[in-house]
């Protein structure tokens, strides 16, 4: 059986408490057979800026490169809002992001039939509800120069943020979405704002571009990115995968993990290109962060994490069958009634991060028995 190389960055706030969890499963998935995993933690975000001065350090970057995974927590904290801007948290997560190139992140917001009433939304608008949403993640404003503050003559300051994009960043993210499409509903909803935006006008011509060229067999549909925040809350059903840029990606993905029932249930993994091996760069992290407020009291929901675990079998190893067997154990705690404080009902009973994590294990070993 292969080893597979594992490197966990628990980072902070619930961090490690979810991470906690996700090794809990990794125990519990070597028992089964069905593989076997070689886990390094290391640091990165605030704990890493304690630790080395700076959010992710070269050494924590070249095992990130070595490894064939990564799996990592939240970063940020109210602790470090005094640092330097180019050392902060969400530095050393936008560094991993960047310099191993993973520049596909997908998000699927999928609503677990046991907490279609923990959603904002009514039962009958969620209820089967599964999206997947494709974010461009090396691109766009995030990365885009210049990004700077100046100060003018007057004494006053300006701010500029580049939105910036190739033909080629697009090209390759629309094929990451429509590849996706024809695995699932065949539908793919492009979003930008091309009615105000340059970047918007070449985002939706390439995507048209790539979509005639290669994919006669998926459907495809252009929204603008306000009407698409809308329709997520008005209708989201009539969405499969959905692709956009970096920012309308991080807001529309935290619209869409609100339909599932909290911010707490929804995985992610960051791709990069496939290489001359067959294999591919990747880091799998849940959507919420590091939520402070609870941190350190074994409140936070360990299943965004433990999803981005089943995310990573699926994705990085093609371990289908182990995959498959977090993601029913996950779904059978939820069905017998398991709930952490942030998808609890009123005065319904309430697991800890770890008893959630233990559980969702021991559902684990039942089913692989
Ligand atoms: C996310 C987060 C990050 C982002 C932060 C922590 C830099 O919000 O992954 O959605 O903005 O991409
Ligand atoms: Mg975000």
């Amino acid at each position: 059986m292969t080893t597979y190389k594992l490197l966990l960055l628990p980072g902070d706030g619930i961090g490690p408490e979810v991470m906690a969890g996700v090794e809990t499963v990794l125990t519990a998935l070597a028992e089964t057979g069905l593989a076997t995993f070689e886990a390094e933690t290391d640091l990165v975000g605030g704990s890493a800026i304690d630790a080395h001065g700076k959010p992710l350090s070269d050494a924590t970057l070249a095992k990130a490169d070595a490894a064939d995974a990564i799996l990592l927590g939240a970063v940020g904290g109210p602790k470090w809002n005094g640092v330097a801007y180019e050392i902060r948290p969400e530095a050393g997560l936008l560094r991993l992001r960047k310099d191993l190139g993973l520049f596909a992140n997908l998000r699927p917001a999928i609503c677990y039939p046991a907490l279609a009433d923990a959603s904002a939304l009514k039962r009958e608008l969620v209820e089967g509800l599964d999206i997947m949403i494709v974010r461009e993640l090396t691109g766009g404003v995030y990365f885009g120069e210049p990004k700077e503050i100046t100060t003018l003559p007057d004494g006053s300051k300006r701010a500029v943020d580049t939105q910036v994009y190739t033909t080629a960043e697009i090209e390759r993210i629309a094929h990451i979405a429509f590849d996706l499409a024809g695995k699932r509903s065949g539908r793919v909803a492009s979003a930008e704002k091309h009615n105000v935006m340059k970047s918007g006008v070449l985002w939706k011509e390439v995507v048209t571009e790539v979509h005639a060229r290669h994919y006669a067999g998926i459907a495809l549909e252009h929204v603008l990115a306000d009407n698409c925040a809308m329709q997520l809350v008005r209708r989201p059903k009539q969405f499969d995968v959905l692709v956009t840029d970096n920012l309308f990606g991080d807001v529309l993905s935290d619209v869409a993990a609100m339909l599932t029932g909290s911010l707490g249930m929804l995985p992610s993994a960051s791709l990069g290109a496939v290489d001359a091996r067959g294999t591919r760069k990747a880091l799998y992290e849940p959507v919420h962060g590091s939520a402070p407020d609870i941190a350190g009291q074994d409140k936070a929901n360990p299943i965004a994490m433990i999803g981005s675990l089943a995310m990573c079998l699926r994705y990085s190893f093609g371990l289908g069958e182990a995959a498959d067997l977090v993601d029913r154990a996950i779904t059978a705690a939820l069905a017998g009634g398991a709930r952490t404080a942030d998808i609890a009902g009123d005065g319904a009973p309430v697991l800890g991060t770890r008893a959630m994590a233990e559980l969702i294990a021991s559902e684990l070993r039942v089913r692989a028995a």
